[in-house]
């Protein structure tokens, strides 16, 4: 079946190819999805990529020239890892920045940087250094323990949101909470109760979620792509749209708000930076993801080089890519899994039949509730006609057993 051919692919091809001597070697800490599109562009610009990921079997894998098993955290893993490639990026925030730290010490290439992960990895950290650079973010107060949530709410008022510092994403560290009878089972789900560090930051009234992608080159020079409206529901995002649909005052103050939020942190490489529209018609930032973005997954077909070619380009110090769009529109919805199942994806072939649409299945071996397993992205010349065609495949396909 679909994981049994995947492993035995590894055992095949691994040992048959190993990084040349003479392409740029590409390091990337993760194998999921994001190191997976970042590995297609740097195919694509003849680097050889080399993978460190937990398990032998990752979407990545089937792409590097070869896979290292080991865990991100180990330093032992990183430094190996590192001293097989030109440049380390990295796929997720999730890598102790200490570890990193360390390579950068040793004399290996890693971007982002240590400094930036460190900034950017604990939410907490992320918030003073957004406010402390006079960028606006939500409220927000550290708690200690469960008590000094209400010290906290007497600050920024019922409903709070509780978030964990770290290791936090697709909405699994938050918590909404509503009132104080609230709190403890908050406190509790997010793992206060053993030891994790949270803090509270106020209800954002928001109208509308947007985001940017910058890339920026060691340099200092940068390009953004177009400011999108991503559309979550349950903490996690289903439809990204470009551009977003509001004025063009609102569209150049996120522009400038995300610029200043990646030179706060010294960014290198693609970088998404998540914001609020609120109802009062200000912009303030949500978040920061220090690598590559699912808001930026439509500028593989709609931009003329993708958030992806542009990390390449910027962590291996060559010219960036325009980011101009090549529709007036596009549209991106995610492909997430319903129940946890096997990756296979059911309904592709009529998926691919929807004429527009460009499907990406990201190859994981397991489907789970809420997973990203793949993307559909359709471009128009309207967002409501580039919503159908991406909506329409998208409804086609469904992970798990094939059906009878
Ligand atoms: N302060 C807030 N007020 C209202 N909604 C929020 C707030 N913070 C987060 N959310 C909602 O939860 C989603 C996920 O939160 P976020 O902090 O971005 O976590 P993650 O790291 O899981 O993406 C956001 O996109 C938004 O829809
Ligand atoms: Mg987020």
């Amino acid at each position: 079946m679909h994981e049994t051919y995947d492993r035995d692919i590894i055992k095949l091809v691994q040992p048959a190819r190993v990084a040349s001597a003479i392409n740029p070697r590409l390091g990337i800490v993760g194998g999921g999805q994001l190191a997976k599109m970042t590995a297609l562009a740097g195919l694509q610009l003849g680097c050889d990529v080399v993978v460190l990921e937990r398990n032998n079997y990752s979407p990545a894998a089937n792409l590097a020239s070869h896979s290292l098993v080991g865990d991100w955290d180990n330093p032992e893993a990183l430094m190996k890892l590192a001293s097989q490639v030109d440049v380390v990026t990295l796929e997720n925030e999730f890598v102790d920045a200490a570890s990193l730290r360390a390579l950068e010490d040793a004399g290996y290439r890693l971007y982002p940087t240590a400094r930036s992960i460190a900034l950017v990895q604990d939410k907490f950290v992320q918030k003073q250094t957004l406010a402390a650079a006079g960028l606006p973010v939500p409220r927000f107060e550290a708690v200690a323990n469960l008590a000094e949530i209400e010290q906290a709410a007497a600050k920024l008022g019922w409903p709070l949101l509780l978030k964990a510092r770290r290791n936090a994403y697709d909405g699994k560290g938050n918590a909404t909470v509503r009132s104080p009878a609230d709190a403890a089972a908050a406190w509790k789900k997010l793992g206060g109760d053993t030891g994790r560090e949270l803090f509270a930051e106020e209800f954002c009234d928001f109208t509308t979620e947007l985001a940017v992608m910058v890339t920026r080159g060691s340099d200092g020079a940068s390009v953004s792509y177009s400011v999108v409206e991503t559309v979550q529901h349950d903490h996690v995002c289903h439809v990204v749209k470009a551009p977003a649909p509001v004025p063009t005052d609102v569209a150049a103050q996120a522009a400038e708000v995300a610029q200043r939020a990646v030179v706060a942190v010294g960014a290198v490489g693609s970088f998404g930076v998540e914001m609020f529209l609120t109802r009062a018609g200000g912009i303030v930032v949500n978040e920061l993801a220090p690598r590559v973005h699912n808001s930026g997954h439509y500028t593989i077909e709609a931009c003329l080089c993708s958030q992806f070619e542009n990390h390449v380009r910027a962590v291996l110090g060559w010219p960036l890519g325009s980011t101009a769009m090549v529709a007036p529109a596009a549209v991106m919805v995610n492909l997430l899994g319903t129940a946890k199942a096997t990756g296979h994806p059911h309904g592709l072939e009529r998926a691919l039949a929807v004429p527009g649409a460009h499907v990406h299945i990201y190859g994981k071996a397991m489907s789970g509730a809420g997973r990203k397993m793949g993307h559909v992205t359709a471009l128009g010349a309207t967002l409501n006609e580039a919503l159908a065609t991406a909506r329409r495949a998208a409804s086609l396909i469904q992970f798990g057993k094939p059906q009878p």
